[in-house]
């Protein structure tokens, strides 16, 4: 429910709620209905980038809806979605040069998945099918979508519904699966893809998945050093397409332009990017290869896919404008700077002895909780603690992405931020003190410190 509203029928996530109503936001901040401001530590679930309430923005779209709002995309193409494209591929790894549109993140996911299966059967290869993801993952939740996902509490209701998919083990040094020390490491994480084609069967393997800094299941998990290269060296050596999805990371939010520049790693479909419209719209994309869209074209010459609100010219219009911003305020050496301010001052929360570990990369940076920090040992999830610390932070003003499960799929408790590029350090600040405040209120009350 919507506070104070009479009648109601809006389907909300979680019907017992009480939900602010959300009337107004600028810069950084999100107003209520009683004038409270929220400072969006988090960007709602990692989307906003440059900001709420940017007049440039406004102005774009209505000089692109009074021109043209909509024409569909087997009928028509339009000078935005080819400037859009544009646009797109001078910020892509070099090498991805073609762009499909769509209208969520979910939907580019499974777009990047039947892109790869026709290519696999244009080329002649039909035997190739099977997309390897990760556990410790969220890459949608369409059906397809979730199948690739490695979280065992949002797939639990729809097991039943889900293909099979095979999932190697997460890159996650903090709780490294194979026991090693981040520092002493041989990359067993990368060269279980390896063994897990294997098993397979090469033959039968298309793509594999992966976010290049998880996000949603974990919060910020940064891969060591040279993982993404021995991926990539594994998917050339099986002749296995690389899709990253880059769906919270792109596009500029890790101080690169996506995360896979800070690996030099080029990979043959890339999926982006929730802060390619920060907000204003709902656009994201699936960036590829000329081999693969020369496949599709020389080959059967139609890509079987679609949808209606793809590369919709109003939506095109308004990302091309939120790009224009980001380089027109160089908003991605920003990010990075700004990242390590984040973490520096993020850093201080170890002060409370359920903080586990602080990490992230650019303005992305997840704090996770334990109940004990020499054994790494995570709270019972029936205590739904980063649910607690996150809703004492929301009272308090601060907008973060909590979430759960990383441990093992059903244990674990982080907390997601990843606030809009401007952010000031003034303002970061507050987003630390007001965390600070809401884990020490927490801890205290469940006599946890
Ligand atoms: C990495 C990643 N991929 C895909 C998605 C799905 O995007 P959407 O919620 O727009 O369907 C998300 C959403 O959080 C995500 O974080």
């Amino acid at each position: 429910m919507s506070e104070n509203a009479k009648v109601d029928r809006v389907f909300y996530r979680s019907p017992r709620k009480s939900y602010p109503t959300a009337v107004r936001a600028e810069g950084v901040y999100i107003y209520d209905r009683k004038g409270k401001a929220y400072i969006d530590g988090s960007g709602g679930a990692v989307v906003v980038s440059i900001g709420h309430g940017v007049k440039a923005i406004e102005q774009a779209m209505l000089r692109q809806a009074s021109r043209i709002a909509f024409a569909h995309g087997s009928q028509f193409t339009t000078e935005a979605a080819v400037e859009l494209a544009e646009k797109i591929v001078a910020l892509a790894p070099p090498g991805l040069e073609r762009v499909y549109f769509l209208s969520g993140g979910s939907e580019a996911v499974e777009t990047a998945v039947k892109m790869a299966r026709q290519y696999q059967v244009e080329r002649g290869i039909p035997s190739k099918y099977k997309v390897i993801s990760r556990w410790t993952s969220y890459h949608g939740n369409t059906l397809g979508a979730l199948a690739l996902s490695g979280h065992t509490g949002r797939r639990k209701y729809y097991q039943p519904l889900m293909q099979h998919t095979p999932h190697i083990a997460p890159a996650y040094c903090y709780r490294c699966p194979f026991g090693r020390e981040p520092d002493a490491c041989a990359l067993e994480c990368a060269d279980d893809l390896e063994k897990t084609i294997l098993y397979e069967g090469p033959d039968s393997v298309s793509a594999f998945m992966a976010e290049p800094v998880v996000g949603a299941t974990a919060g910020a998990l940064v891969p060591r050093e040279g993982y993404f290269q021995r991926i990539r060296e594994i998917c050339d050596r099986y002749d296995v397409l690389l899709i990253v999805d880059e769906v919270m990371t792109g596009v500029g939010r890790t101080g690169r332009n996506f995360a896979v520049d800070h690996w030099g790693v080029v990979p043959d479909m890339l999926v982006g990017s929730k802060g390619l419209a920060g907000g204003y719209t709902p656009i994201y994309c699936v960036v590829t290869t000329e081999r693969v869209h020369t496949a599709i074209k020389q080959g059967s010459g139609t890509f079987v896919h679609g949808h209606t609100y793809s590369q919709n010219p109003l939506s095109c219009a308004v990302a091309a404008a939120v790009l224009d911003f980001i380089r027109e305020h160089d908003l991605v050496p920003r990010c990075a700077a700004m990242g390590r301010y984040l973490l520096k001052r993020l850093e201080t929360l170890y002060r409370h002895p359920i903080v586990g570990d602080v990490r992230g990369l650019g303005l992305m940076a997840g704090v996770e909780f334990v109940k004990e920090r020499a054994t790494k040992e995570p709270f019972d999830p029936g205590l739904k603690l980063n649910a607690l610390i996150g809703a004492r932070a929301f009272d308090k003003g601060l907008i973060t992405y909590p979430g759960g499960g990383g441990a093992d799929g059903v244990r674990g408790d982080h907390i997601l931020l990843a606030p809009p590029f401007i952010i000031t350090e003034e303002q970061i600040d507050r987003v630390v003190d007001i965390l600070d405040a809401a884990i020490g209120e927490i801890a205290a009350e469940k006599k946890m410190s």
